[in-house]
């Protein structure tokens, strides 16, 4: 976990800003969360998860994970590390919202970093176990569990916001965007996969 990104977080109970306190973050109202080993934080409050496990279950995300570690995406992960080449500014702050197990964030961030435009990046998701996969592979940028509709982030933090595949909550988007930031939004199509479905 990215200990500066910190700073982009907001309590979920309060809305007050966090900030690391040994292996917990903390608002200035004492709410606390502890840092999970693998560097990620749990910012859905008990009264906003509406399932036992919300989001997508452990054997869905390890299956994204390994399809998108096998490379058949690359061309589409690539085309997403151009478009914040192209949007993100110098030492630029980004959020994915629904960030999954990460693959995404990973190579965005390499390729900033590779273009000596490192950047801070938050992700969030509902889904523990996805959230769990990316603080580990992207440990430079920070990961929590949390919702769209609730985003843990503070307001105007990001410069470009992410949103791949994944629900859309137009006023959080707005709230955490940085006044004119870009939404960089991929979205299925009215048939989507049907090559491969068709093979299957
Ligand atoms: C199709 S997956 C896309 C994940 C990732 N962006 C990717 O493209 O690999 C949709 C993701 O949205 C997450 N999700 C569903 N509802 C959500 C919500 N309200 N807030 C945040 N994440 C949500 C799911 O847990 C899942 O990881
Ligand atoms: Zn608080």
């Amino acid at each position: 976990m990215n200990p500066a990104c910190a700073g982009g977080l907001r309590c979920p109970v309060c809305g007050r800003a966090l900030a690391v306190f040994g292996r917990a973050l903390r608002c200035a109202q004492n709410h606390s969360f502890d840092i999970a080993k693998e560097g990620y934080v749990n910012l859905l409050p008990i009264q906003k998860r509406h399932a036992a496990a919300p989001g997508d279950g452990r054997e869905m995300v390890a299956a994204r994970r390994a399809f998108l570690q096998a490379g058949h995406y690359d061309l589409f992960r690539s085309a997403l590390a151009e478009l914040c080449l192209r949007f993100a500014p110098q030492n630029a702050h980004i959020v994915d919202a629904g960030c999954g197990e990460g693959s995404y964030d990973q190579t965005v961030l390499a390729a900033l970093a590779a273009a000596g435009r490192p950047a801070q990046l938050i992700g969030f998701d509902l889904a523990k176990p996805a959230v769990r996969l990316a603080a580990r592979l992207a440990p430079q940028a920070l990961f929590a569990v949390g919702g769209s509709f609730c985003a843990p982030v503070a307001d105007g933090w990001a410069d470009v916001l992410l949103n791949v595949f994944s629900p859309f909550a137009a006023a959080e988007f707005a709230r955490m965007l940085r006044p004119g930031g870009p939404v960089i939004c991929a979205v299925p199509t009215p048939r989507p996969l049907c090559g491969l479905k068709q093979v299957l």
